[in-house]
């Protein structure tokens, strides 16, 4: 199968990376079936993406057409099986867990029309591990977006053990097409974006652990000193630290090395329930907005 015959993409998981992967395809001329068992995250999804399409027009990107267009081609489904039946092309965005992707995965290997090819935006479980549990190894990859979709401009495109090379230059193609940069990476664990950040994060929480520097410092020092426009405790409370404990887990136990270890202040902040900007406190608090950094009295 070319980029060429996609046409009807069917996006399973319609959350934060669900809503953004249906909002990109659809914006660039696909037919999406976004589907979730939740039928209340599909009206959330659907208000999203029209809100980040009014963003995208109130700052020249699209027009009023534009947006009708993509909201026409975007349809919502709960039944997987009948969200997947007439796919090209399956985009996993469901709940990073699993036993959840596993059971998922045969379901889709079953209902999907033959030739469909399954890909995943796992952030961290492996590729070849998913791909195992279908009869279609070959026809199964990974498409790591970056939050959020529209706006991020890399797609990690992961091959598992078994991926065919005409898969991935397919999924490289379209990643192109969709206006994105795709770098192509082997299945290990984290691959590389999460491999190379999350041990970046948990330093910068053993350095606050330690008392080597506070909140802001540790931020302000990564902001400046290394041009990374957020720090890497704001990126933490950004992606969730539930999210960064369970990726930091999947490196310790896949590498079998201590130095992926995740911080013990890091554990009890998530055994707190305190799981950044999700949870309005992490190590900012985020009573006044997202966007205002007021670090969390607990750090002071
Ligand atoms: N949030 C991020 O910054 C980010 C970035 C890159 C990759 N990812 C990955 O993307 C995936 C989704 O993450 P998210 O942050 O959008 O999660 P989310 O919790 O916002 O959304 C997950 C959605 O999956 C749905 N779901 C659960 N079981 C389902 C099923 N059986 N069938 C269909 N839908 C089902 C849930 O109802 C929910 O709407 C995860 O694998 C995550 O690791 C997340």
């Amino acid at each position: 199968m070319s980029e060429n015959t996609i046409r009807d993409v069917s996006v399973v998981g319609a959350g934060t990376m669900g809503n953004g992967i249906a909002h990109l395809f659809a914006q660039h001329g696909f037919l999406v079936n976004l589907v979730d068992v939740d039928a209340a995250q599909l009206e959330n999804a659907i208000a999203t993406i029209g809100k980040n399409l009014d963003r995208q027009i109130a700052k020249g990107l699209l027009s009023e057409e534009e947006k009708k267009t993509t909201l026409a081609n975007i349809s919502t489904v709960s039944d997987v099986v009948t969200g997947v039946k007439n796919a090209q092309l399956i985009i996993e965005a469901a709940t990073e867990n699993i036993e959840l992707k596993l059971k998922i995965f045969k379901q889709l290997d079953e209902a999907a029309p033959p030739g469909c090819i399954l890909a995943t935006n796992t952030s961290s479980i492996s590729i070849t591990k998913i791909a195992a549990a279908t009869k279609r190894p070959s026809l199964v990859i990974g498409m790591h977006f970056m939050n959020p979709v529209p706006v991020m401009k890399l797609v990690e495109v992961i091959n598992g053990y078994q991926t065919a090379k005409e898969i991935t230059t397919t999924i490289v193609a379209l990643s192109k097409q969709l206006g994105k940069e795709p770098c192509v990476v082997n299945d290990y664990p984290g691959f590389i974006a999460n491999r190379i950040l999350m041990p970046m994060i948990n330093e910068a929480i053993y350095s606050l652990y330690e008392s080597v520097a506070g909140v802001e410092e540790i931020d302000t020092v990564m902001k400046l000193g290394m041009a990374h426009p957020m720090g890497p405790l704001q990126l933490a409370d950004f992606i969730g630290l539930d999210v960064c404990l369970s990726i930091l887990k999947v490196l310790q136990d896949g590498f079998g090395n201590a130095k992926y270890a995740p911080c013990p202040l890091l554990v009890n902040m998530v055994m707190a329930g305190k799981l950044g900007i999700k949870s309005g406190e992490g190590f900012y608090t985020y009573t006044a907005g997202n966007k205002e950094l007021i670090v969390a009295q607990r750090f002071l």
